[in-house]
């Protein structure tokens, strides 16, 4: 259960939140509970999390260790730094920062050469949806980002199947739909890795995913977890996401 902060939260927000949200969840053994604040509050957010249930995840990671990358952050800067995983590919990236296919594979390749836990985000737009593109989308996303990763890397690999026309929309993909989609990309992992790749790797829904509609996601049998925005904000609507009734 992944929440993906975006551009939300100051160190001391982050700081506070992830210390409410260790006491207000405790022990979790169901789930791999994770949050990804912005860069300038992963060090404050590492450190709340030492000894908890909660682990850290950075929103986007640069392939090169350093460099002339002007704003960039490198792999080894987020390890140094005691954080665990990174978001990559994320839609908000590829389509407000020109992101493309090969540059995510890029940051797959580097983040797990560094020991980075990458979670990587594919999904179809609404145009695309309604084109009848979304199999093509989503197959060329897998193939291509996961272009330079072994089969016997899968168990450190997440997927996260996160349809933009659900991203923020309080639109969430019916469970059905999510269900078909997440199957259809297993499916792409077996062809570009092999199949039993595709039965370890993990693939989260994420898409205006709320303490209401986790239930409804998680019973699907393709779906692993959530990668959360808005509601991973709140203490409460977060946990109440990671303690989903079961
Ligand atoms: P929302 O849960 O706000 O729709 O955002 C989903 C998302 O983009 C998580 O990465």
């Amino acid at each position: 259960m992944a929440g993906n902060w975006k551009m939300y939260k100051t160190p001391a927000e982050g700081k506070t939140f992830v210390r409410s949200l260790a006491q207000r969840i405790g022990t979790v053994e169901h789930a791999v509970v994770v949050v990804a604040p912005p860069f300038t509050g992963l060090s404050a957010a590492v450190d709340a999390a030492l000894g908890t249930s909660v682990s850290v995840a950075a929103q986007n990671v640069f392939w090169d260790e350093q460099g002339a990358f002007t704003g960039e952050i490198s792999p080894p800067m987020l390890t140094s730094l005691g954080v665990r995983w990174v978001i990559i590919g994320h839609s908000e990236r590829r389509l407000l920062f020109g992101e493309t296919d090969q540059g995510v594979a890029r940051k797959v390749r580097a983040a797990l050469d560094h020991g980075l836990l990458p979670i990587l985000c594919v999904g179809e737009t609404e145009e695309e949806r309604e084109a009848g593109l979304t199999e093509e989308r989503l197959a060329s996303q897998v193939s291509k980002g996961l272009a330079d990763v072994r089969p016997d890397e899968a168990q450190l690999l997440t997927l996260a199947y996160e349809p933009v026309w659900a991203i923020g929309t309080g639109k969430t993909a019916t469970p059905e739909i999510a269900q078909e989609a997440i199957s259809f990309v297993r499916g792409r992992v077996a062809a570009a890795l092999d199949p039993e790749a595709a039965q370890v790797i993990r693939i989260l829904y994420g898409g205006s995913v709320k303490p209401d509609n986790i239930g409804e996601l998680m019973v699907q049998a393709d779906i692993d977890g959530a990668l959360v925005g808005g509601a991973s904000l709140d203490v409460e609507s977060f946990a109440a996401i990671v303690e989903y009734p079961r």
